[in-house]
């Protein structure tokens, strides 16, 4: 068995170089689905590491806000072939690190990061201002500027896409970049950044590994950074836009969910199941901030769809990330682990709960080797119980039967969650009018799939704030907008 001392020590990207930690400490980074076995080993980032990265990125800045739109674009073009031809050796890496099975989850992940690049790059000429009709005598135009140094901070459980995200929004609106990588996902990330770096001036991205409290919370109150973008918990993101506060600099926060998907009664049919099974992210574990993970299925046609969505996730098979035929992998770490089992103990144990599949994880056999729980459903739950108002972060669907629209759509929106919803209906004004109604930033309807670039994303209530994915979202969330105003008198 490895040792921790054995294993690879990846550096971070600072100023351009691989840099280790200033006071030498390491994280040790393990395998989930081998019950954190040691992969390799990250610096520990303290303040001191921040300081200099963020030193790194002010510089850098100076010179980035000045370069052409559209080669800032060509840059990223460049970062997408370059990723597209790492995208198999990146999706091992996230699969290893994360418990991410490679086949439904990481691969696509990795070519999906490509993607992201692809997108930002094609847009990069339109970071446009406009000119303002005030009359003969004045010329008014605004131009969009970038903002400064951003402190990006991302979690594990999609960690390279959102990585992408953070680089490719802020470096292409001409910002300069200092990304803290969480501690359990880093080395997709590291190897990410590495590919940046090759085509980027040096300071342009600044990768650091470190814990929250220490490098996060330190990235968070730095007086160079002047802007926050943050993908994580509800929690850690109030502490985020306090510090950004105390500054007065802008923050993005995408934040947790408990996403509702409303089922009608004229869709009681397998695509809606698969759909069902797709939203719920069951294939990440349910680990996704947009997972479907509270099910309002209608009373009439309650029985026949579980019955048709237990035999599809029985056939789901669980083990092995880095195995082909793998549909689910392991959860993150221990705590999590604990924390889902907590949540599935609690749930099945209200009274009036039925447990139609799963429940506590194995406790012999293949699946204990490594952090894996099964797909679990618990039907006839109240919307008020903590399973269905909690987000779980594990492979936990709460099903609550419905029997009026209004009632519904009330429990929908009875959560101070809103960031994506799902409503599948076939009659298109019924389910157009959930659509509306459905306080959450996006819905879909009758899909269950995740983002595409170009389509703001973002959450309403304490979902977050800010959007990303799309052009708008770049200029809302990485621009600041300036106004000239010129007399032609
Ligand atoms: P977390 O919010 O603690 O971690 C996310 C990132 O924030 C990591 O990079 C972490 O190092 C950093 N961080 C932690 N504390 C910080 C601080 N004080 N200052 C600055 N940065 C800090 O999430 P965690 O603990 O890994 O997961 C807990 C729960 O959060 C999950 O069960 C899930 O409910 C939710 N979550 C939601 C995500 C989403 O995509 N919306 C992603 C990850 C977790
Ligand atoms: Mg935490």
């Amino acid at each position: 068995m490895t040792t921790q001392e054995e294993v690879q020590l990846v550096p971070m990207l600072v100023g351009g170089e691989p840099t280790l930690a200033k006071a030498g400490g390491t994280i040790s980074v393990g395998n989930p689905a081998r019950l954190n076995r040691p992969i390799a080993k990250v610096p520990r980032a303290l303040e001191d590491d921040v300081n200099t990265a963020v030193q790194a990125a002010y510089t850098a800045f100076q010179s980035w806000r000045r370069v052409q739109p559209r080669e800032r674009g060509r840059i990223m073009l460049r970062i997408a072939d370059a990723m597209e031809a790492a995208a198999e050796e990146i999706a091992v890496l996230i699969a290893t690190e994360t418990g991410n099975a490679l086949a439904p989850q990481s691969r696509p992940e990795a070519k999906g990061a490509a993607d992201v690049f692809r997108y930002f790059g094609g847009v990069a000429g339109e970071l446009k201002g406009e000119t303002v009709p005030l009359g003969e005598d004045l010329l008014v135009y605004n131009r969009r500027e970038p903002i400064g140094v951003v402190g990006g901070i991302i979690p594990w459980n999609s960690p390279v896409l959102l990585g992408a995200l953070k680089i490719a929004m802020s470096v292409t609106a001409g910002n300069t970049l200092v990304l803290k990588a969480a501690e359990d996902a880093p080395l997709g990330v590291l190897r990410m950044g590495n590919i940046c770096n090759d085509f980027l001036p040096p300071g342009v991205l600044n990768v650091l590994t470190g814990y929250g409290e220490e490098a996060g919370a330190a990235l968070a109150v730095h007086p160079l950074v002047r802007k926050l973008s943050f993908t994580g918990s509800t929690e850690v993101g109030k502490s985020i836009m306090h510090a950004a506060a105390d500054r007065i600099v802008p923050v993005s926060l995408e934040l947790g969910g408990k996403s509702p998907v409303v089922v009608y009664p004229d869709s009681d049919n397998d695509t809606v199941v698969q759909g069902v099974v797709a939203g719920m992210r069951f294939t990440r574990q349910g680990q996704s901030c947009t997972a479907g993970s509270r099910l309002f299925l209608h009373e009439s046609i309650h029985d026949s769809f579980l019955e048709k969505l237990v035999s599809k996730l029985q056939a789901l098979k669980v083990g092995d990330p880095l195995d082909e035929a793998t549909d689910m992998g392991s959860i993150i770490n221990q705590k999590q682990f604990d924390r889902v089992c907590q949540y599935i103990e609690d749930g099945i144990g209200q009274s009036g709960a039925e447990l139609v599949l799963g429940g506590m994880p194995p406790q012999n056999g293949p699946l204990t080797e490594g952090y894996y729980v099964t797909p679990t459903v618990i039907t006839r739950a109240n919307n008020d119980w903590r399973v269905a108002r909690e987000e779980i972060f594990g492979p936990v669907l709460v099903v609550v039967p419905w029997s009026d629209e209004e009632e519904v759509l009330r429990m929908a929106n009875d959560s101070h969650y809103g960031l994506a919803a799902y409503v599948w209906c076939q009659n298109i004004k019924q389910a157009l009018n959930a659509a509306h109604r459905i306080d959450s930033g996006w819905v879909q309807v009758n899909r269950g799939l995740g983002q595409i670039p170009g389509h703001s994303y973002g959450g309403f209530k304490m979902s977050g704030m800010g959007r990303e994915f799309s052009l708008e979202g770049m200029l809302d969330s990485f621009t600041q907008r300036k106004s000239v105003t010129v007399n032609l008198a």
